[in-house]
């Protein structure tokens, strides 16, 4: 397997976690500001993102959010104004509190049936993709990592996992008993840059699995970027590190 260029980065608490990885991306969209192509940023969902989402609004205009593209790395099959809908905690917690030209933000129409949405959000990449791609190569993809390993909605022993062919796929998660839509493998793996967002003594044991020999047993292991892969974790999440892993911030 083609070695990834990964770190891995250990904050001393959730609030460190998200001022810290609030600074990367403010830095990374700035650093882009003089390019003449957007900057297309994937939001992660769950609870997790949401200490860094409102780290960023405080931010107010800094960085200049006008050119960059908000798109998301899965949804639940719910309407956009319901408590378990991504791009609800999205709007609530960073959205609302920027000035992101509502054209930038891509979501996942998820009202509609999931494959409907799902064939609609691949579209959607296409239309935004440099010409002959299916869909623009991601400058940054913000993901989470569940219990179990799965990563955006790419859950242990799901048909999407082996998706290669589109950008986003439904996927009926069996223990949730509900249906969503991820973006896929190969659109992750695409990407310049992922960094995963990990806190809580909870996520110690699957961190120490996806950072050490067993990786391909999850799903997250399999997110192998062409770019850089960034672990971003807070102690608790880290405690199950050899301690010479990781930088300590
Ligand atoms: C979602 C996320 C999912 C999340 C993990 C971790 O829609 O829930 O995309 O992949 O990142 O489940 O969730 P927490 O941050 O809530 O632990």
């Amino acid at each position: 397997m083609a070695d990834v260029n990964q770190q891995t980065i250990i904050f001393d608490d959730p609030q460190a976690l998200a001022a810290g990885v609030a600074e990367r991306i403010q830095g990374r969209v700035q650093a882009a500001a003089d390019r003449s192509a957007p900057f297309h940023l994937v939001l992660a969902g769950g609870s997790t993102p949401q200490g860094l989402y409102r780290q960023l609004a405080l931010g107010g205009e800094r960085p200049d959010w006008s050119r960059v593209h908000f798109w998301f790395s899965d949804e639940r099959c719910v309407p956009p104004d319901h408590r378990d809908s991504n791009y609800r905690m999205v709007r609530e917690t960073l959205l609302q509190s920027i000035d992101a030209p509502a054209r930038n933000v891509h979501r996942i129409a998820c009202e509609d049936a999931p494959q409907q949405a799902a064939q609609a959000y691949d579209a959607e990449l296409a239309r935004l993709a440099a010409p002959g791609r299916r869909w623009p190569r991601f400058d940054l993809v913000l993901l989470g990592v569940g219990e179990d390993g799965h990563t955006a909605s790419l859950f242990p022993g799901t048909p999407v996992l082996t998706v290669r062919d589109r950008g986003a796929a439904p996927v009926y998660v069996e223990k949730l008993a509900s249906w969503r839509v991820s973006l896929t493998y190969p659109v992750l793996n695409d990407a310049r840059r992922v960094l995963f967002l990990v806190a809580g003594g909870k996520k110690a044991g699957i961190v120490s699995q996806l950072l050490g020999a067993n990786a391909q047993n999850y799903p997250a292991g399999a997110i192998r970027p062409r770019g850089e892969l960034i672990w971003c974790l807070d102690r608790a999440a880290a405690a199950g590190l050899p301690g010479a892993a990781a930088e300590r911030r």
